[in-house]
């Protein structure tokens, strides 16, 4: 019997290294990346087109493979292009010296006294932090800025550390799937409060624990491109021999919601408006002004590949035409990429895609039979789903891995 199956989410992740740096809820397990790429040959050249925190790049490069990794949103290209570079002991040095030169007692830019530093634009900010905490965050990202060159890997694992205490000094819980606010009570979520040396501890103890995992050598070669995956570029060279990915699922998860402070607080968000643009772009993102944009989307006009997909919308439909709009929109999007990615790969390249079906109403989206048909109508062969994990939320819903094959 398929059951939930924890080592096939994101949360054994935690204890893997660098796989551990930083959480995203729909993060994919690094098991079952390793069982799929141990099945490739050496000299294997893998794709992720929906890369998220990097982790089948970083698996792929601890298995020596060379690996290239698209994803649309830039603070999670900037995460995966850290989480999988080279550190040279001098880098890590620098980062460790800095990082006690902020943690020091006699630390000039943490002092209280200091000038008043940045916060950043984001809506309700007093729900996500206590004003102790946003504070001493705001210092402390002053200290890293001014620590370490601008760009440099030091300065790259400094500001890894900081998302870390930007979430760990958070009321945000992320028991769901949808992130929500513990009550801001004045309690602290880890230290007693205001105990800012036992913060600046604990962002010592962070970036020594990273200097240590990022001392690990990575046999392998990873790529990372900003890009969008319905117009997938070709490699520089040759062909793709294989592509492992997790694509947004149809569920309106969004990953702003779950990136925003991050993006906020290292400049990758800089206005409230910015965040809605961005998951606009994004297959399946429904965040803010995308809602409203998806009133006025019309379809292209081509029918998507799966018989029973219209009886599908019209059940939606009779309780929401946005949501009809969402479904639809997103297939014709995954279509797109799946149509795009055909011409880069060789033949006889395989590719597993893990997504989740979902529910909407009393209407059950079978994602996993929507991709077999939009596979098959790309031209791949071999085509099938098979179940990987049922989900907790609702009975009906569960992972499934999609196969095929390039003729
Ligand atoms: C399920 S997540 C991938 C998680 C990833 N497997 C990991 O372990 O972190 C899906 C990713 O697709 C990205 N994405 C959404 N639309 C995209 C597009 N049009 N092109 C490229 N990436 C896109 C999102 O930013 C998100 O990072």
């Amino acid at each position: 019997m398929t059951t939930t199956r924890r080592e096939y989410t994101f949360k054994p992740n935690q204890t893997e290294g660098r796989h551990g740096w930083l959480r995203l809820t729909p993060a994919y397990s690094v098991q079952l990346v390793r069982e799929h790429l141990a099945q490739l040959p050496a000299e294997s050249h893998v794709l992720d087109p929906f890369s998220g925190t990097g982790t089948t790049g970083l698996v792929a490069a601890e298995c020596g493979l060379r690996c290239d990794l698209i994803d649309i949103n830039p603070f999670l290209v900037w995460f995966a292009r850290v989480k999988t570079a080279s550190y040279s002991r001098a880098d890590l040095e620098t980062a460790l010296a800095a990082a006690r030169g902020i943690a020091h007692p006699d630390a000039r830019i943490m002092s209280h006294g200091s000038a008043p530093h940045w916060v950043p634009p984001i809506r309700n900010i007093e729900r996500w932090w206590h004003p102790k905490r946003l504070a001493y965050l705001s210092r402390l990202r002053t200290a890293i800025l001014e620590a370490a060159p601008v760009n440099s890997p030091a300065w790259n694992l400094l500001l890894v550390a900081f998302c870390r205490m930007v979430i760990e000094l958070s009321n945000a819980a992320f028991n769901h799937q949808s992130m929500s606010f513990k009550a801001n009570d004045g309690q602290l979520s880890l230290f007693g409060d205001g105990d800012e040396a036992l913060w600046s501890e604990r962002f010592l103890r962070l970036v020594r624990d990273m200097a240590e995992e990022a001392s690990q050598p990575l046999a392998g070669a990873v790529t990372v491109i900003q890009g969008d995956a319905r117009h997938v570029p070709p490699p520089a060279h040759g062909t793709y021999d294989a592509v492992i990915t997790s694509p947004p699922y149809p569920n309106r998860m969004s990953y702003i919601r779950e990136l925003r402070p991050y993006m906020y607080w290292l400049g990758f968000l800089r206005e409230t408006h910015e965040a809605g643009t961005l998951d606009w772009s994004a297959i399946g993102g429904t965040w803010g002004a995308a809602t409203s944009k998806l009133l006025r989307w019309q379809p292209l006009g081509h029918p998507i590949p799966y018989s029973q997909f219209d009886a599908l919308l019209s059940g939606i439909a009779a309780h929401s035409d946005i949501l009809a709009s969402y479904i639809h929109r997103y297939f014709e999007d995954i279509r797109t990429h799946l149509q795009s990615l055909f011409s880069v790969l060789r033949s006889g390249a395989k590719v597993f895609y893990v997504v989740g079906n979902s529910k909407f109403y009393d209407t059950l989206v079978p994602v996993e039979d929507i991709y077999v048909h939009l596979l098959d109508d790309a031209g791949f062969v071999n085509c099938r789903a098979e179940m990987l994990r049922k989900r907790n939320s609702k009975k009906e819903l569960a992972e499934f891995v999609v196969s095929a094959i390039k003729r």
